[in-house]
């Protein structure tokens, strides 16, 4: 198993690249169950996650070839199986995305429940209701989503309990093959969702409303669509963790390739904190302060803060004069850090899905295990900001969603190693 060792207090400097992101190519990728002969995805994130969808399209009879670490094209015409098995989707979560194309297409599948993770219970109940509402016959048997619709979906209006973000993709991917017209109330806005819509309406499938909560879908009657190439959009929730590391070690950093659009929400906070930020088309630099002020967060859905940067500001709180106070509204158990992080001294009180955090004291190297993804990054951060030499384990968690972190930050100057335990 890989670690990370990471020597603390070093300055940062430069510039570095932002890959595609990985939670808009998992539904592009999903998306091509429902298109017909040869999809090019381009700025495709180098990923486990990616690669694991990709072994879960290939099982399934689809071809997956990557041009180069960055291109994937996909070519679902001889799709043999409508089975997406537990040793896949327990890997992964997202792997629930095929549900709504699969479906759509052949009127039957059969996806393992995803079951819970380390950030929370996470049900897929929204999902589920809502192909039911477009006609499906859902059974769960023996940890599968046994799913049924053998004229194909059809048309309906459905109003999310909840927003959801993969149950949005699932469902606007099942309307945009179904028969006749879906309304989508409370749909997700993330910029993710966004885009596949936008593929979708860009190769000829009529969508209203895109980029709003409200979404009026034509489907195709199970007719496949022909796709161009799809270009997946920057990965915010990167780009938002290189600014962390340029934050914490109070650095003048640029990331590329960014979209500030898409980071509005994550900026804000960091003027917050008295951080000057510099935007220049694609680039966005983060300048360095005098006195780092605490901040009050509460995540949400997007426009608003999101959860998958909660981790990453709790690390810089850490650094920050004064109470910082996060509020976690997504998920009920997503302060896994929290217990990694008092391990290098940092001072947390947690009052259920709130956090206190107590900065100015000066953090010090530990050895430190990653829970989950974003957990791994707030890990990497708060040991740039410590004394001495740090080790993150476990950081496979790391390498489903973040494409190179240690030549990326390395690059920038930070002293960081993969070693093997
Ligand atoms: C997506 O997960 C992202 N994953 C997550 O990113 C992200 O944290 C999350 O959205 C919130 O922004 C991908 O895009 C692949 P939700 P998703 O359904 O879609 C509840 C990362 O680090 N809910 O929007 O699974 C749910 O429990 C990952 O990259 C139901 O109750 O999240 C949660 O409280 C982690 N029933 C809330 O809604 C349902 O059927 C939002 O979850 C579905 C969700």
């Amino acid at each position: 198993m890989f670690y990370l060792e990471i020597e603390g207090n070093s300055k940062l400097s430069g510039e570095v690249a932002i890959s595609g992101a990985k939670n808009a190519a998992l539904p592009l990728i999903a998306s091509t169950l429902i298109m017909k002969d040869d999809v090019v995805l381009e700025n495709i994130p180098n990923v486990a996650d990616i690669k694991t969808l990709a072994t879960l399209l290939v099982n399934l009879g689809a071809k997956c070839d990557f041009l180069d670490s960055h291109i994937l094209k996909i070519n679902t015409n001889n799709i043999n199986s409508t089975k997406a098995n537990y040793d896949i989707v327990r890997k992964m979560r997202a792997s629930i995305l095929v549900l709504g194309p699969l479906l759509a297409r052949f009127g039957h599948c059969e996806v393992s429940l995803p079951g819970g993770c380390a950030i929370g219970q996470r049900p897929i109940d929204l999902h589920l209701s809502a192909l039911e509402k477009m006609g499906a016959n859902i059974e769960i048997k023996q940890g599968y989503v046994v799913a049924t619709a053998p004229n194909g979906l059809h048309g309906a209006d459905i109003v999310f309990d909840k927003i959801t973000v993969t149950g949005s993709e699932n469902i606007i991917m099942a309307a945009a093959l179904a028969h006749g017209t879906t309304r989508l109330t409370n749909v997700a806005k993330e910029p993710e969702v966004v885009q596949l819509c936008e593929v979708l309406a860009d190769v000829g499938v009529y969508i209203e409303g895109i980029g709003t909560n409200e979404l009026t879908i034509k489907g195709t009657g199970q007719n496949l669509i022909t796709s161009k190439n799809i270009r997946v959009i920057p990965d915010r929730i990167e780009a938002g963790t290189y600014l962390c590391a340029g934050a914490i070690t109070n650095s003048k950093i640029t990331i590329t390739n960014a979209n500030a659009n898409h980071l509005k929400a994550i900026l804000t906070k960091f003027n917050e904190m008295g951080f000057g930020i510099e935007i220049n088309d694609d680039k966005i630099t983060i300048l360095p302060t005098d006195k780092i002020k605490p901040v009050e967060i509460v995540t949400t859905e997007y426009p608003g803060f999101p959860t998958d940067m909660q981790a990453q500001f709790m690390a810089l709180a850490l650094i920050a004069d004064g109470v910082s106070v996060i509020d976690e509204r997504l998920f009920e158990n997503r302060f896994m850090h929290v217990s990694e992080l008092s391990r290098m001294g940092a001072d947390i009180r947690l009052n259920g899905h709130i956090a206190s955090i107590y900065g100015g004291e000066k953090l010090n190297a530990a050895d430190v295990m990653a829970t989950d993804l974003r957990a791994s990054s707030a890990l990497v951060l708060a040991a740039l900001a410590s004394d001495g030499t740090s080790k993150v384990h476990r950081i496979y968690h790391l390498d489903r969603g973040y494409e190179n972190l240690e030549i990326k930050l390395a690059e920038l100057g930070a002293k960081i190693k993969r070693l093997e335990e």
